[in-house]
């Protein structure tokens, strides 16, 4: 986790990094520093908290003379969030300093290397660490890029590195490793960040850096190195089509509510260019790449990882190949099965989660192919996968994930009805039927949103005391359960589990009492009997419920929530706006910092 930025123009390069960490705060948000020559010495400013922090420190200093610099924003693995391990940090000379993302797993090997040379810390980082690696690197060897590089072959585990030198002035060094950099190209001024937002204002031109690349960059040009022998790379700039009013919040209160109202948008984004007009045939020509998998294994985290046990219901049904669906932290680590002709599903908005790059990794070494369903263009995750299909959602900044699983399950929904065609497993009329319908929702969810939202302000209100909820639910309404217990409890802090609702009778029932309301997804299809039943239990242990429901239901609950309906498993599209406008409601009543909840950070890039 944590965001980075690196600036070399002609602009004042503090204005620009602290601007550009704004943009990464949803990477890590516990502390921030920043560092610049100025007036020929190095100044490193750092603050514990949130970024407004350093900004009323830096407003006390004069930073305006420095046109180049290095700026982080944390979210600590090493060390508490103070200011001695804010990032940058220095060589115990103080002619360098740097910052970084990532982790390097033999820091404590390290650190007792050199502390028996005599090297005082300053910090409990493992990024310090380096700091000294390289000055020692830098008094036998007078090439920065030489220096540098023998100092990375010492470190293990994942980074991003940006290092300002003394010696250097004007000139910035980094270089990536299983952790996101990328760098903006643009007239006097050239960039690095972990992300394209940080720099957005001032070029869409991007350079992807891959593993074990080193660059520099000055104002006027930008290098790319292999790592370890130095020998130039040669890379190609990409020009970026999104703007920067897509990475702001445009009138809304919250991030997280702008992308909740998205959601319409993203869905026909998602289709755009994927259903042929004529023949009612879905296009996904990056498919084609692979053949159609025996046995699929949908492998992902968090919210993507719900999406991926909503598919399963879609792949089984209707393409009918046999699919599992596993978190990527237990599948990296299981040794699983994987044979000739499997394919391996990963699912990830950022392309930088950790855990499933792992996952990609041991599925190639394994033989089996990767289907990529990303967000991010030109990501670690899309860019090692085997094929990508891309979910088109735009950047999603809010760190609550909403946007983006919609546009998983309109992406899921496309890649299950592709093989359902190349297989023949779903009757002509039906498939047809499922796309007419869905390319309806984005206009029927466009005039339900502004009731639906209005309905969830009125349950936070109703149920702001409760400290615990149980979320319920059947067949493809279960992935959605498990998901409306992750959004509530990610953002309002409420403790919240998500059951199947066959399964609550088998344990978690006893958790029931007056105080302990189950908000049901009850939608009228063919499990609805069956739910009905689950309800009953959970009165009858005095348990209040709202049921997500549909129109002409007969539930007798304490808030029946009727939502509109289409065509079977596509009701999920309005089904998921209205457990994410509850979670929302819920953490603005509640005055909860609904776009940077505590302790997480919306791309995790360590395991
Ligand atoms: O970027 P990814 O989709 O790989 O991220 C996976 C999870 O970290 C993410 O979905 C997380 O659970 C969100 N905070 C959910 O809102």
């Amino acid at each position: 986790m944590c965001g980075i930025i690196g600036y070399c123009g002609h602009r004042p390069a503090v204005s620009v990094l602290v601007e550009g960490l704004r943009r990464l705060e949803y990477r890590g948000y516990d502390s921030a520093g920043v560092a610049f020559l100025q007036h020929n010495g190095l100044e490193v400013v750092r603050a514990a908290g949130k970024l407004h922090a350093l900004e009323e420190k830096l407003a006390e200093l004069n930073v305006y003379q420095a046109t180049s610099g290095i700026g982080h924003t944390r979210w600590a693995t090493h060390g508490l969030p103070t200011e001695r391990n804010a990032h940058p940090h220095c060589d115990p000379e103080r002619r360098l300093a740097l910052i970084h993302n990532g982790i390097f797993e033999n820091y404590q090997e390290l650190r007792d290397e050199l502390a028996a040379e005599g090297a005082q810390f300053l910090s409990e980082t493992d990024t310090e660490v380096f700091t000294h690696l390289l000055a020692r690197e830098l008094k036998k060897e007078k090439s920065f890029k030489k220096a540098f590089s023998s100092a990375l072959s010492r470190v293990e585990g994942a980074y991003a590195l940006v290092v300002v030198s003394l010696d250097h002035p004007g000139t910035l060094f980094a270089a990536r490793k299983s952790s996101p950099l990328v760098m903006g190209v643009g007239e006097g001024e050239n960039f690095l960040a972990s992300d394209i937002p940080a720099f957005l204002p001032y070029t869409r031109d991007v350079v992807f850096l891959e593993d074990g690349e080193m660059v520099q960059i000055d104002a006027h040009s930008w290098s790319v190195f292999d790592v370890a022998t130095l020998a130039p790379v040669s890379k190609k700039t990409t020009h970026i089509s999104w703007d920067l009013q897509a990475a702001e919040k445009g009138g809304y209160k919250h991030f997280m509510l702008k992308e909740i109202f998205e959601q319409p948008r993203v869905i026909s984004d998602c289709m755009t260019g994927r259903v042929d007009a004529s023949t009612k045939k879905v296009l996904l020509p990056e498919l084609d790449d692979i053949p159609v998998p025996e046995n699929l294994f949908i492998v992902a985290c968090g919210t993507s990882f719900h999406a991926g046990l909503w598919g399963m219901y879609l792949l089984e049904s209707w393409s009918k190949i046999p699919t599992r669906v596993e978190i990527a932290s237990e599948f990296r680590y299981r040794n699983p099965i994987l044979h000739k002709g499997d394919a391996v599903l990963v699912i990830s908005q950022s392309g930088e989660t950790a855990d499933t790059l792992a996952a990609i990794r041991l599925a190639r070494e394994c033989g089996a192919y990767v289907i990529g369903l990303c967000n991010v263009v030109g990501s670690s995750i899309a860019r090692e996968s085997d094929c990508v299909v891309y979910t088109q959602a735009g950047p999603e900044i809010s760190v609550a994930s909403t946007k983006a699983m919609c546009s998983q399950l309109v992406a899921l929904t496309l890649v299950a009805l592709s093989y359902a065609e190349k297989k023949g497993t779903l009757d002509e009329k039906e498939r047809q039927q499922l796309l007419q319908s869905l390319a309806e929702i984005p206009n029927r969810l466009e005039n339900a949103l502004p009731s639906m939202r209005t309905y969830a302000q009125m349950l936070a209100r109703m149920y702001s005391e409760a400290r615990s909820f149980m979320f319920l639910g059947r067949g493809l309404s279960y992935p959605l359960a498990l998901e409306g217990a992750l959004k509530l409890k990610e953002i309002s802090y409420i403790h919240a589990e998500g059951h199947a609702a066959g399964e609550m009778k088998h344990g978690p029932i006893a958790l029931i009492d007056p105080k302990f309301p189950t908000f049901a997804l009850a939608p009228c299809d063919e499990l609805y009997p069956k739910v009905k039943s689950n309800l009953v239990e959970v009165q009858a242990r005095g348990g209040k419920i709202i049921a997500l429901t549909h129109q002409g239901s007969d539930l007798v609950v304490d808030n029946a929530w009727e939502i509109p309906s289409t065509k079977g498993p596509l009701d999920t599209f309005f089904m998921l706006p209205a457990l994410q406008l509850f979670a929302y409601e819920m953490a603005d009543y509640l005055g909860k910092d609904v776009d940077q909840p505590r302790n997480l950070a919306k791309s995790v890039t360590v395991e």
